[in-house]
């Protein structure tokens, strides 16, 4: 069978101790050999990220998850249930599972992704002994987070020699992060899976992070943050809000179901969908379009708060939070 275009080169670079841009199901990562030093320092380098801030490692399944990660029940349930998919676990990491791999931590976190070309990659370099593969979002620390192969050009293109087209990804938000380490299960990010749905695999509820939990980079209050000011605003208030910033001369990219009233030159609209789902798809590229209008404030409509929009509702907080 004849691989997607890119592969080979991608398969040739990891194998060589390079980073490669990689299309995934939830997010693209910026991809390396787990098991190597080097590469997974050049992840930090370009991604300027914090040495302290764990990266996730991506194997084809739970075979090879076994020999980085300590397994427990928790996890063969999970696992069975959500993988290949977009979910991480978090375990401790079995002693011959290199620091670097998880930025010297006790634990190591662990997904296996569903994207076609992710796994055709992972096979790829598994033949070549390669069982883990450190990916963190393909973005600048703290910035949005990239769902097609052009966010990542536009990010980090100089940096990466090879970055793969794998569409724009199916889900659009970050994998649900469990911590299954610790006795109890505890969910460190939400994501496209919800704790309800994790509580049912388990048989056991899912616990929200304490202050001992481990630090996680999307945790942290500012995070996956457009350039342009971003403001949260519950639906009563948003016409209150802004006609007061269009009275004060300035310019605003507008996120909301309805149009805007008042309109206007100075209001770029774009429309905010309705599901959950929807909205998890067009987050991060509808962040970085609404960014892109050269307003002086980014308005977004708060969406609904139950459960199903855990995800959605966390990302836009974080975007939101003062830097
Ligand atoms: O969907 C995803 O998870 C994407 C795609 C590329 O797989 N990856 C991703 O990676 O979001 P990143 O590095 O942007 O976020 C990984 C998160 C970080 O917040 C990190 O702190 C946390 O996982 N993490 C990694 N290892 C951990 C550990 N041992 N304990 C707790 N958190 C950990
Ligand atoms: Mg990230």
């Amino acid at each position: 069978m004849k691989s997607p275009a890119g592969v080979d080169e991608a398969v040739a670079a990891l194998a060589a101790g390079d980073v490669v841009g990689l299309p995934t199901e939830t997010v693209y990562g910026l991809a390396a050999d787990a098991a190597n030093r080097e590469a997974v320092a050049k992840i930090y380098r370009i991604k300027q990220r914090p040495a302290d801030h764990p990266l996730i490692v991506h194997v084809l399944g739970d075979a090879q998850a076994r020999s980085w990660g300590a397994w427990n029940p928790a996890a063969q349930r999970l696992t069975h249930t959500f993988w290949p998919g977009p979910l991480t676990i978090v375990l401790p990491r079995r002693p011959q599972a290199p620091a670097w791999a998880c930025a010297g931590h006790a634990t190591i976190a662990l997904r296996s992704p569903s994207h076609p070309v992710a796994r055709e990659v992972m096979a790829r370099v598994l033949a070549l002994g390669i069982t883990g593969i450190a990916a963190p979002s393909a973005n600048r620390f703290g910035r949005v987070s990239p769902t097609s192969a052009a966010h990542v050009r536009t990010d980090l293109g100089n940096d990466v020699a090879v970055v793969l087209e794998g569409g724009d990804a199916d889900i659009g938000v970050e994998s649900t992060i469990v911590d299954l380490s610790r006795g109890r299960a505890v969910l460190l990010r939400p994501g496209h899976i919800g704790a309800d749905a994790i509580a049912a695999a388990l048989g056991e509820p899912v616990a929200a992070p304490d202050v001992d939990a481990p630090r996680v980079s999307g945790s942290l209050a500012s995070h996956y943050a457009p350039a342009t000011p971003l403001q949260l605003v519950h639906r009563s208030q948003l016409d209150g809000a802004l006609g007061h910033a269009l009275a004060a001369g300035r310019r605003v990219a507008l996120w909301s179901p309805e149009p805007p009233r008042p309109q206007g030159p100075d209001v770029r609209w774009h429309v905010q969908p309705g599901t959950a789902d929807a909205m998890e798809h067009v987050l991060y590229r509808t962040l970085r379009e609404l960014d892109a209008e050269s307003a002086d404030l980014i308005l977004i409509q708060s969406p609904p708060t139950d459960p199903a929009w855990a995800a959605v509702n966390d990302r836009l907080k974080r975007a939101a939070s003062p830097r």
